[in-house]
């Protein structure tokens, strides 16, 4: 009879406590942190393709060890999130073979290209801007290991939020080119980042359920309105303006009122019909192939070691 356990489920969540991996949860609920843990993960790695484009190109010493550093930062907040992800009883190898037989996702936001250096800013300062914000209530989520995860997440994305921007205010104060560069960059990453929040709530199944579970603690609509409030001063800031006729201060609600994202793109491109998705998984698809002989190999180094040891 499962009535105690899923009482004593609902008392912790009703408390704000965590759910931890040995405790009884709804079948449901571990389902849908599977899916949202994994794609997060899956998000980490992929983004690690449009930033990596510009590791051999970038414009000094010190720029490339910033962003190889960022990037690195990038596949370990990928682990992290499979780690967490594995805890609900799914191994890495799956997750692994869903996204790339596209049947979890990742965030749309890296289905678009990084066609100038000045991407590698707005990156930093616009989507790693847009993940701190989704990700910072996350840190209190109710799933123990994702919270946890995240508040290391966290900390890593506020550096890599401080390199974008200062990348980009360095090039503010370069030359006409270089601000041209830097307005077009932002021009072409400011819908995508507010789409990164997924949809508008109204067409969003899952928040109402995640809510409730304390998964998630915002809204997509409010998360989304938190990163406008916080980005139109940093814009003003940094001398560039955002690609929204609409956008504009409303006393009355102490927010910026803002534009409707194109939401026809946002459901092609989580599809698989944006602008890099095919490549995106071709790259992640050669890569795991290509690294097929190193897992055959540890495994049959471990089962070597553990036959010596029985011997
Ligand atoms: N990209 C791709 N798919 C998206 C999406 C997006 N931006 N927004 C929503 N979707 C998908 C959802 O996954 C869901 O599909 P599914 O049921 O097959 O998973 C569907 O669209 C409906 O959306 P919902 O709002 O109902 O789904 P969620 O409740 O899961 O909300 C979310 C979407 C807000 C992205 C939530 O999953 C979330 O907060 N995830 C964790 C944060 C995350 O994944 N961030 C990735 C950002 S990139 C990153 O972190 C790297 C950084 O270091 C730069």
């Amino acid at each position: 009879d499962e009535a105690p356990l899923e009482k004593a489920f609902d008392a912790t969540i009703g408390a704000g406590d965590r759910i931890e991996p040995r405790d009884w949860m709804p079948e449901k609920y571990r389902q849908t942190l599977i899916r949202q843990v994994a794609q997060h993960a899956h998000s980490e790695i992929i983004g690690m393709q449009p930033e990596g484009n510009w590791i051999t190109r970038a414009p000094s010493l010190r720029r490339k060890a910033v962003l190889l550093a960022k990037v690195q930062d990038e596949a370990g907040h990928g682990l992290y999130l499979y780690s967490a992800t594995e805890t609900l009883g799914v191994s890495r190898d799956e997750l692994t073979r869903r996204l790339i037989e596209g049947k979890q996702k990742y965030s749309s936001i890296f289905n678009y290209p990084t066609l100038t250096y000045a991407d590698v800013g707005s990156i930093g300062w616009l989507v790693d801007g847009a993940a701190i914000c989704n990700q910072v209530p996350l840190c209190r989520t109710s799933y123990g290991p994702y919270g946890r995860a995240m508040i290391r997440i966290c900390k890593e994305e506020s550096f890599h939020q401080r390199q974008g921007y200062e990348l980009l205010m360095t090039m503010m104060r370069g030359t006409d080119e270089q601000r041209a560069m830097v307005q077009e960059s932002v021009n072409r990453f400011w819908w995508p980042a507010l789409m990164m929040f997924g949809p508008p709530d109204g067409d969003s199944p899952n928040t109402a359920q995640s809510m409730e579970w304390g998964i998630k603690r915002h809204t997509n609509d409010e998360l989304r309105q938190r990163f406008v409030d916080m980005s139109v001063p940093q814009a003003e800031a940094l001398g560039v303006t955002f690609p929204d006729p609409e956008l504009q201060w409303n006393e009355e609600r102490g927010s910026y009122d803002f534009g409707e994202p194109d939401w026809d793109e946002f459901w092609q491109v989580v599809k698989g019909n944006g602008p890099c998705n095919t490549q995106r998984i071709a790259h992640r698809k050669a890569a795991y192939d290509d690294g097929a002989w190193v897992r055959e190999a540890a495994l049959a180094f471990a089962a070597k070691a553990r036959a010596d040891e029985n011997d």
